[in-house]
C-alpha cells in the first residue's frame, strides 16, 4: 500500500474526497521514530494527534511501582493522541515505537479547523472513539471473566487480524513484541503467558518464532479466545 492509501484508512481522512484528503495530508508533518523511541510520555501536555503510516507503536501506562500495562499496539492507518485534544488534559499513555516508524501529525487547532469545516470528519472520529470504548469494555470483561490462556488466544487473534499475512502453512503474525510485552498486553505475568503459548504450540495451534507467531489452527485458537 502506498502512503495515500494508508492514511485514507485513518478516521480523519476516510470521509474526505480526494482533493480534501490531499490538502489535509499536505498540512501534516512527518515524524520518524527509531525502534524504542518514546514519542511522548504519559502525563505530557498533548498538542497534536498522530496517524501511523509505517511501523508499529505501543501505547502503555505504568503503575506507581513500575509495573507496565499495554493498552494497544498500533499499526499503519491507525490514529492516536486524540484524547488530550477532545478532553483537554495530560497524555493518558506513553507512545513508544516497537519498530522503526513513520507517522503524520496534525496540531490540535488544525484538527479543530478540519472538524468544524467537515462535519463528516467528526462523525468518523466519533465512530473510532466508540469502537475504542467497545474494545476497552471487552478487554475489561475479559480481565474479569476469561483466564490467561483465553486472553492470550484473543490477543493473538486480534494481532493476527491486523498484522497477519496468510501463507501456505498458516497465518504469519509478525507482532514484533517481546514475551514481556505480550504479557503486558494481556495483563498477566510473563511466566503465565509463556506457559499458555507453549501449551498452544504443543497442541499444534501455533508455531512460536522470535517476535512472531504462526497460527496453524485458526479455528481452535479463536474458540479458545472466545
Ligand atoms: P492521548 O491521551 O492524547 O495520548 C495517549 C493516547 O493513547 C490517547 O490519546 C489515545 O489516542 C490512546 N489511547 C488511550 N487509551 C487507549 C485505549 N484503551 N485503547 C487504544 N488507544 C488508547
Amino acid at each position: 500500500m502506498n502512503d495515500d492509501s494508508v492514511v485514507r484508512l485513518a478516521p480523519l481522512f476516510s470521509a474526505l474526497d480526494d482533493d480534501a484528503a490531499a490538502s489535509l495530508h499536505a498540512s501534516m508533518t512527518t515524524v520518524r521514530l527509531l525502534k524504542g523511541d518514546d514519542l511522548f510520555k504519559e502525563g505530557d501536555d498533548g498538542d497534536r494527534l498522530y496517524v501511523v503510516v509505517e511501523g508499529k507503536l505501543k501505547l502503555g501506562t505504568s503503575s506507581g511501582d513500575g509495573r507496565e500495562n499495554l493498552l494497544s499496539i498500533l499499526g499503519p492507518g491507525e490514529m492516536f493522541g486524540e484524547l488530550s485534544l477532545f478532553d483537554p488534559g495530560p497524555r493518558t499513555a506513553t507512545a513508544t515505537a516497537v519498530t522503526d516508524a513513520r507517522l503524520l501529525s496534525l496540531a490540535n487547532d488544525q484538527v479543530i479547523g478540519w472538524v468544524t469545516r467537515h462535519p463528516q470528519v467528526s462523525l468518523q472520529l466519533l465512530g473510532r472513539l466508540a469502537q475504542r470504548l467497545r474494545r476497552t469494555n471487552e478487554v475489561l470483561a475479559d480481565l474479569v471473566f476469561s483466564d490467561v490462556p483465553g486472553r492470550v488466544a484473543k490477543a493473538l487473534m486480534d494481532l493476527g487480524s491486523r498484522f497477519g499475512v496468510q501463507k501456505d502453512d498458516g497465518l504469519h503474525v509478525n507482532h514484533d513484541l517481546t514475551q514481556e510485552e505480550l504479557a503486558q498486553l494481556v495483563g498477566a505475568s510473563r511466566e503465565t503467558v509463556n506457559k499458555a503459548l507453549a501449551d498452544f504450540a504443543a497442541r499444534g495451534w501455533v508455531r512460536l518464532e522470535p517476535r512472531a507467531v504462526v497460527v496453524l489452527d485458526f479455528e481452535r485458537l479463536s474458540k479458545r479466545g472466545r
